[in-house]
């Protein structure tokens, strides 16, 4: 059997939970010694690639961080840990939660830090791209996540829908005027 044949068409959201921890050392930092947020993204996007990679079992590519709070600043010498699952698949699409923690090393105090979703795309080593399995989710908790990850995508969806509108709608006002 080669590998796409065994590929099942649904998985769980449990088989795609990935987790990373990091130190958060000076060249993370700003001036004030607080994580940057930029390089907050960047392990976001990592942690979440790696639920979407389990999912996928194949490319991904990030199509947008559709929403990120930064709940409170991540200070130098905290430990942060990442946590990702799929919240639901579509057809070539997956959206991915992570949540992060800080925990002061000292103290042993542990806060949740940051919260996003993402939206990452199954392609293949062309660019193609590939169908994903279907997400069976089993917790409340599951279930409430993939649910709301479709009304995020409508929200999305009539977003870029109206976005679109106002460019040719500019568009047409410029070639009057011209
Ligand atoms: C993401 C990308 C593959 C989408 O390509 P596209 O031709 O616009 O895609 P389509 O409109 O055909 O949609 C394909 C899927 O992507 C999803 N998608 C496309 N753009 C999206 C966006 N901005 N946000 C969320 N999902 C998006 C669609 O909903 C669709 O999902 P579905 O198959 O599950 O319904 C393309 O824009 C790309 O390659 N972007 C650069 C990705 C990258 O380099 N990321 C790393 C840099 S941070």
């Amino acid at each position: 059997m080669n590998e796409a044949e065994s590929t099942p068409l649904v998985r769980t959201v449990a088989s795609t939970q990935s987790e990373m921890t990091e130190i958060i050392l000076p060249n993370d930092t700003n001036t004030l010694g607080n994580l940057l947020g930029g390089r907050l993204m960047h392990f976001i996007d990592l942690t979440g690639a790696m639920a979407a990679y389990r999912h996928s079992r194949t490319h991904v590519v990030t199509a947008a961080m559709d929403h990120i709070d930064f709940i409170r600043p991540v200070h130098l010498g905290d430990l942060l840990t990442l946590k990702s699952s799929v919240n639901r698949a579509f057809t070539t699409s997956m959206e991915v939660g992570v949540k992060v923690w800080a925990e002061n090393t000292r103290t042993g105090t542990v806060a949740h830090v940051a919260s996003a979703y993402l939206v990452f795309v199954a392609i293949d080593e062309h660019g193609r791209f590939i169908k994903v399995p279907a997400l069976k989710p089993e917790t409340p908790d599951e279930i409430r996540r993939y649910e709301d990850a479709l009304r995020r995508r409508q929200h999305r969806e009539a977003e870029y829908a109206r976005r679109r509108e106002a460019k040719l709608a500019a568009t047409a006002l410029e070639e009057t005027k011209a």
